[in-house]
């Protein structure tokens, strides 16, 4: 009996707890469609899938673009196959995919808190680096110039191949070392340090992780790579001691401020021969922010530098070393200079290498794809219905993948030669949302003018 009556209550629990799940869905459901409806919203296009389920078929055929170098050209393809916005499923995770520049407005600008991807984390780290990107760290050009003088001595000289995307991903680590914390990696020296040379390679374990597991997307956490752990272990260590160090000069810059050995207005770091890095404004906040996350900030402005600068440079040049007649002029643009780096202001100037780098950054975007997540019901302005001109209902935790580098490349937007290098096409532009090689909204590159000096390495 006793046991008839324990079945019988779990029965009555699990009952009524498979009841309210079942209610609760039918009211969301109910609620997203009549909200749909409203809004007049129309379904996206859809890929066509072998199996429309797990889309198992496309993860093959995604990681199989990616081990090829062709995961761009491989969604790019559906856009120009499918439309400018459309839905489909991947490992079981169903996106939409979308090069619409009114919809990556929506996300990035007017329904930004649609879209918000930490909330409070993003907000915390944004304003504790913002005051640090000021044009004061990249006015002195100098630290650019020593890295690629460098470099160029570092290249063969003998006229034998070099990849040389490689060796400007150890320039970007020297200069934003230097830059972030004061002190450069060196890996470029041909006696780089052991310890360096293991940073290096932690960063490089740690950059590769992070970009198979965001390629996952939800099923990243299943991407198991043994080395990952100790390689961010690494990269902590190696920036340890240089944020301790400029903790205890914050520390003891104040102490010797308040006792009066130095005057406040005149002996801070802003004042100071001191050279300014971010670390050492990081570390003036030392009561409220722990070392810990200093370290974190400082090593995700590096994630967010290197490999973006280093990608423009190698791409730049890549442009330049296959066509001549743009390289020629970019070189007689340059003449006056005689061979000296130009000043931060003689950089404004350079209208025409200024328009190469703007196309390139519009064929070679150094973040080509990127992804945002509903963190309500929303709305996308475009793309839904038979047309493409209905908006779109966006469920909470929808996950929308935005490509850059298809946008980039429409016809509709840049016209019939739009696959074509043209710095010319930037004289007067004015481009909107068609153009976001930085991202724009409140999450837009901090460092956007902070690639500018990288112009000198070109
Ligand atoms: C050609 C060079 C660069 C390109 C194309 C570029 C592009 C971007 C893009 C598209 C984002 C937005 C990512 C997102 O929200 O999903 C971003 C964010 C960021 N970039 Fe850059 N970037 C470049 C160079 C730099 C440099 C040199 C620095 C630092 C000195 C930097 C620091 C950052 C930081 C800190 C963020 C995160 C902003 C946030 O989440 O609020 N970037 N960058």
């Amino acid at each position: 009996m006793a046991t008839i009556s324990v079945l019988s209550f779990f029965g009555i629990v699990f009952g009524s707890l498979a009841a309210y799940l079942l209610f609760h869905r039918v009211n969301v459901a109910i609620r997203r469609h009549r909200l749909a409806r409203s809004r007049g919203c129309g379904k996206p296009k859809r890929v066509p899938q072998k199996d429309p389920f797990l889309g198992f078929d496309l993860f093959r055929a995604f990681e199989d673009a990616a081990s090829n170098s062709k995961y761009l050209e491989f969604i790019a393809n559906w856009f120009s196959t499918v439309g400018p916005t459309f839905g489909l499923n991947v490992m079981g995770d169903d996106m939409i995919f979308t090069n619409e520049p009114r919809n990556i407005q929506a996300m990035l600008a007017t329904q930004f808190q649609d879209f918000e991807m930490d909330g409070k984390d993003w907000e915390h780290g944004r304003a504790l680096v913002r005051p640090n990107f000021v044009k004061k760290q990249v006015s002195n050009l100098s630290i650019f110039e020593k890295h690629v003088s460098n470099l160029i001595r570092q290249l063969p000289a003998d006229q034998s191949k070099v990849d040389i995307q490689d060796w400007l991903f150890r320039l970007t680590l020297d200069t934003g070392s230097e830059y972030l914390f004061g002190k450069s990696a060196s890996i470029l020296n041909s006696d780089a340090t052991e310890t360096a040379k293991t940073f290096a390679w932690g960063f490089e374990v740690g950059m590769h992780t992070i970009a198979k597991k965001i390629r996952m997307g939800r099923f990243g956490w299943l991407y198991r790579e043994p080395n990952y752990e100790k390689a961010c272990e690494i990269c902590h260590k190696y920036i340890e001691p240089m944020v301790q160090q400029a903790v205890a000069e914050a520390r003891s810059r104040e102490y010797s401020e308040k006792s009066g050995l130095i005057d406040a207005e005149k002996g801070g770091i802003e004042n100071s021969e001191e050279r300014y890095t971010f670390l050492r404004t990081l570390a003036k906040e030392y009561k409220t922010v722990t070392e810990t996350d200093m370290r974190n900030q400082l090593l995700n402005i590096l994630v967010a530098a290197r490999d973006t600068s280093a990608c423009l440079m190698a791409s730049t040049l890549f442009v330049l070393a296959h066509r001549h007649g743009i390289q020629a002029k970019v070189r007689s643009e340059l003449a006056f200079l005689n061979n000296r780096p130009p000043t931060w202001e003689e950089l404004k100037d350079l209208t025409y290498l200024n328009n190469v780098i703007r196309e390139v950054l519009r064929l070679h975007p150094p973040v080509p794809i990127n992804v945002r997540v509903a963190k309500r019901d929303t709305t996308l302005p475009c793309g839904g219905g038979p047309d493409g001109t209905a908006t779109v209902f966006v469920e909470k935790g929808k996950s929308i993948v935005y490509s850059v580098y298809s946008m980039h490349r429409r016809p509709d937007l840049w016209g019939s030669k739009a696959e074509e290098f043209t710095p010319e096409r930037w004289i007067g532009a004015k481009p909107g949302f068609e153009f976001l090689p930085f991202n724009a909204g409140p999450r837009i590159c901090p460092g956007k003018f902070h690639m500018k000096p990288f112009i000198v390495g070109i």
